[in-house]
Formats: C-alpha cells, sequence, structure tokens
C-alpha cells in the first residue's frame, strides 16, 4: 500500500488555493474541518484511518487502515451549479473511471458509487454557520479493500488502482473546484448516464418506515428523485426517504 502523499497531491492541484492536512489517524475528516478555521480558499484534509467517520443519517463510516481513501474538502465560496453532493458523485465516479480506463463505477441516487452492484463509496456535504458565516464540507468515502461486514459493502480491488490514491484525491479535488469557479454545469444528463437504476424498479422508505414499490424514471434540478408510482408520478428529497433494491 502507498501511503498518502502531500507532495504527489499538491503537485496535482491548484495548490496556491488550498491548505492540504494528511493525518495518519484522525476522528472524522469532516468533523476536523468543521472545528478548524479556513486557512486557504479551499481545505483538504485525507487521513488513512478515521476512528469516528460518519456516514449519511446519522451512520458509522467504517474507517480501517486498509489503503481507503476518507478525504474532506472545505470552502466559504458559493456553490452555484446545482446540487453539490449529486454533482460530486459524478466527479468521484468520473475520476475513477478515467484512472481505472472502465466504465463499471455508477450512482444510486443520490450520491452512492456503485460497483458490482455493492456500495463503494459515498458522500456526506455539511454546512457550518459561525458568525454568519457558512463554511461547506463535503467529505468522500471511496473503498479500495474493505471486509464486506454488510453483504451490500464492496470494493474496488479488483481495479487495481489502489497505489494511484494520491492523484485520486487530487484529481476529485481539482474538479470540484473546476466547478466551484463556474456559474453553471449540466449535470442532470451526465448524472443520468450514470445512474445504476434509471427505468428500474426500486423499494421507496419513507421516514415514517412504509415503503411503496416504483419506477425510478429521472432526476430534477434540485436533485430530487422522480417515481412513478401506483399512485402517479412524484418527488422526492434526499432529506425524506432511501430507495432500495438496487443493491
Ligand atoms: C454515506 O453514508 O454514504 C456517506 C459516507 C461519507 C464518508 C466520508 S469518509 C470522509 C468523510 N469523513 C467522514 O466522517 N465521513 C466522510
Amino acid at each position: 500500500m502507498k501511503q498518502l502523499k502531500k507532495d504527489i497531491i499538491l503537485a496535482n492541484v491548484p495548490k496556491n488555493r488550498i491548505n492540504l492536512d494528511i493525518f495518519e489517524e484522525i476522528d472524522s475528516t469532516n468533523e476536523f474541518l468543521k472545528k478548524n478555521i479556513q486557512s486557504n480558499e479551499f481545505n483538504l484534509v485525507a487521513s488513512e484511518k478515521q476512528t469516528n467517520g460518519k456516514g449519511r443519517r446519522g451512520k458509522k463510516w467504517h474507517s480501517p487502515k486498509k489503503g481507503n481513501i476518507y478525504m474532506s474538502i472545505s470552502t466559504k465560496n458559493t456553490f452555484k451549479s446545482g446540487p453539490l453532493s449529486l454533482i460530486t458523485g459524478i466527479i468521484c465516479t468520473k475520476v475513477l473511471s478515467n484512472i481505472s480506463q472502465t466504465e463499471e463505477i455508477g450512482l444510486k441516487w443520490p450520491n452512492d458509487l456503485v460497483f458490482n452492484n455493492k456500495k463503494i463509496g459515498g458522500i456526506l456535504v455539511e454546512k457550518e454557520i459561525n458568525a454568519n458565516e457558512e463554511k461547506t464540507i463535503i467529505g468522500i468515502g471511496i473503498n479500495f479493500n474493505i471486509n464486506g461486514e454488510e453483504n451490500w459493502w464492496g470494493d474496488i480491488s479488483e481495479l487495481k488502482i489502489e497505489d494511484q490514491r494520491n492523484l485520486i484525491i487530487a484529481k476529485i479535488t481539482s474538479e470540484i473546484i473546476k466547478i466551484y469557479d463556474k456559474d453553471h454545469f449540466d449535470w442532470v444528463n451526465q448524472w443520468k448516464n450514470l445512474c445504476i437504476h434509471l427505468n428500474k424498479e426500486v423499494k421507496i422508505y419513507n421516514h415514517n418506515s412504509t415503503t411503496e414499490d416504483g419506477v425510478f424514471i429521472g432526476i430534477e434540478d434540485d436533485g430530487s428523485a422522480l417515481i412513478k408510482t401506483e399512485s402517479g408520478m412524484k418527488s422526492f428529497k434526499s432529506s425524506e426517504i432511501s430507495i432500495k433494491g438496487v443493491y
């Protein structure tokens, strides 16, 4: 396993705009950036291991030292191009596909990275508001090697790109900054092309534990899912439901 290396990452990002910290071990890269001051336009942190990695919906993110990516980026800049977490999913998928020269990595709504029908990565976007200033934290976890303790967890060990972790972190960061610099990004079609369950049957899990079947028809400009159900076409925000039946 090749270590995380500051010089390789910095050589592949706009380094005058970034402050980079690398850790052997940390509680959570998202928590670190929430607590620490914004020392450059973008702060980037990556760690070999997390002792308290966090997932969406209050879940834990299993974060052993096994050559995986645990990274977060924070900024006070405003993102104008669309739903940040979904666009980050597109960026991560494309960077991994480019480096591995495969098209086999896809997305499950809203922003799970999927390979061989298993979840191999996730994104947790958080906001921190302090003295009227808002900071956005984008956390990204990508599994290169993991013991599948849950049968829906997977990794991309077979793509053999683990040794390029530093370059992958740098490219994801650079692409995120590029889109921060834009006013518009045509993301809907890109997201649909990467979606693994477009026009397929899914199960909708509501927060009140009811379930409903439907066909995943598409995505709206704000990132909501459009699902055709027995009672008609419905639009759901990612905070309202999760979808199952995909892996
Ligand atoms: C999900 O539940 O799908 C989101 C997982 C996000 C995990 C990453 S790992 C780096 C960053 N730090 C955290 O504590 N979580 C995110």
